[in-house]
């Protein structure tokens, strides 16, 4: 056993012997880190790694940021010596402007700029990569937990939090069938997400019902709050009472997938869906305060780099004022009816139990309601709530740099 563990050591200590660090200046601006004689170069911008010269004028340490002054800042400062350390396993640079910084060569990996490392930072620590579905593969990637898990280990929690992100939906079971669940659950993650319909909200048939949703008819596929600009992320839904009568199934559909399909297949579909821009609304009154909400935003909506940001679809919540050139009006229409036909088709039914706490994007999926028979007999009582990605992934990355990525199973990464 010791014989081993001194065996294991020494080859250790060899391989951090036989490991060269050096560095060199390239182009005059750019510097060149070697970890070892065969690895490939790690290039870093002077201008850059000046920026970001972690000594004591420059960066704040307990609030990790910077402090450099700016308004002088020199984009054409040029690193005139260096000098790498193999025992420390630092980079000292000396600037044309004769400050000094020193870079470990931990942080610098951390930090590479080749774009193999950075496609893996963006997809394993930024935002997880999506796996968009069909609903046919429904059953086989929705996530199933247990709410006591979630809300007793990390490690459940941080699984929990990955199937959100990348399938957009996942299930937890089990939850005791009190009203305060949602926002125990919510405040496991952050901090619950208010709109109009308050913190946490019933859905349940009531007589003269503000809102669509509080109709026991058939709730079509729909995001919720498509009139404000920030919507609230996700949806957590805990069914306390399910009706006997046989409707009262939730319908789930990924809209990045049905996106995915008219992008394929209808191009110009796609590309009208993303261009147009529509007026949703919302107007009434909730404890007695008056709301009129408006939100103009196209049905599929991409970031500067082209890929989805949300989906926006509500029939009851879509504006009579349509705000765009009168020849467009006909073929947005054709194509938002194609967008929605392929939605209904790729919609996946399911009845929650009492217990059940459904959870899922509700700027990526679109979700309705199949109609039910509301009777004193056969009553439904749902409980939701709301969070935001902002604080999902923050503590996700939290969870994840504590427990590491490794924690997580499942084929969720
Ligand atoms: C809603 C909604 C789903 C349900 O209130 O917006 O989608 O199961 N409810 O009643
Ligand atoms: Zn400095
Ligand atoms: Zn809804």
């Amino acid at each position: 056993m010791w014989a081993q563990r001194f065996l294991r050591r020494s080859a250790r200590q060899l391989k951090t012997f036989s490991r060269q660090i050096s560095a060199r200046i390239v182009n005059e601006t750019n510097i060149e880190v070697l970890e070892e004689i065969d690895s490939r170069p790690l290039t870093f911008p002077g201008v850059w790694l000046r920026d970001n010269c972690l000594c004591e004028d420059c960066f704040h340490g307990s609030s990790k940021s910077r402090k450099l002054d700016w308004d002088n800042f020199d984009t054409r400062i040029r690193p005139a010596a260096l000098e790498a350390n193999e025992l420390t396993k630092e980079v000292k640079v000396k600037w044309s402007d004769r400050h000094e910084s020193s870079f470990s060569l931990e942080w610098l990996r951390a930090r590479s700029f080749q774009e193999e490392r950075q496609e893996e930072y963006l997809r394993e620590f930024y935002r997880p990569a999506t796996r968009h579905w069909s609903g046919a593969e429904f059953q086989e990637i929705a996530r199933h937990f247990s709410y006591e898990e979630v809300m007793a280990q990390d490690d459940v929690l941080m699984q929990w939090l990955q199937a959100l992100a990348v399938y957009g939906v996942a299930l937890l079971r089990n939850a005791p069938l009190d009203e305060g669940v949602v926002r125990r659950l919510a405040e496991r993650v952050g901090f619950i997400r208010r709109t109009t319909y308050g913190e946490e909200f019933v859905v349940q048939a009531k007589p003269g019902a503000q809102n669509f949703a509080y109709l026991s008819l058939p709730l079509p596929l729909h995001t919720d709050l498509p009139y404000y600009e920030y919507k609230p992320s996700v949806n957590i839904l805990h069914c306390v009472v399910q009706t006997d009568s046989p409707g009262g199934s939730n319908m789930l559909v990924d809209g990045f997938h049905v996106a995915d399909i008219l992008r394929r297949d209808h191009p110009e579909d796609f590309e009208r869906l993303c261009r147009v821009v529509v007026d949703w609304n919302d107007i009434g009154s909730e404890d007695g305060r008056e709301f009129h909400n408006i939100w103009r935003a196209p049905v599929i909506c991409l970031d500067a780099e082209g890929r989805y940001t949300r989906v926006n679809h509500s029939v009851p919540q879509r504006d009579s004022h349509f705000n765009v050139p009168l020849a467009e009006v006909l073929p947005w229409y054709e194509s938002y009816a194609r967008f929605v036909r392929l939605a209904i088709a790729d919609s996946h039914a399911f009845k929650t139990r009492p217990g059940d706490v459904l959870t899922f994007n509700n700027i990526r999926l679109l979700h309705g309601r199949t109609g039910y028979d509301d009777s004193a007999e056969s009553p439904r009582y749902i409980v939701g709530a709301y969070l935001d990605w902002d604080i999902i992934y923050s503590r996700l990355r939290v969870l994840k740099r504590r427990l590491g990525a490794g924690a997580l199973k499942g084929g969720c990464q």
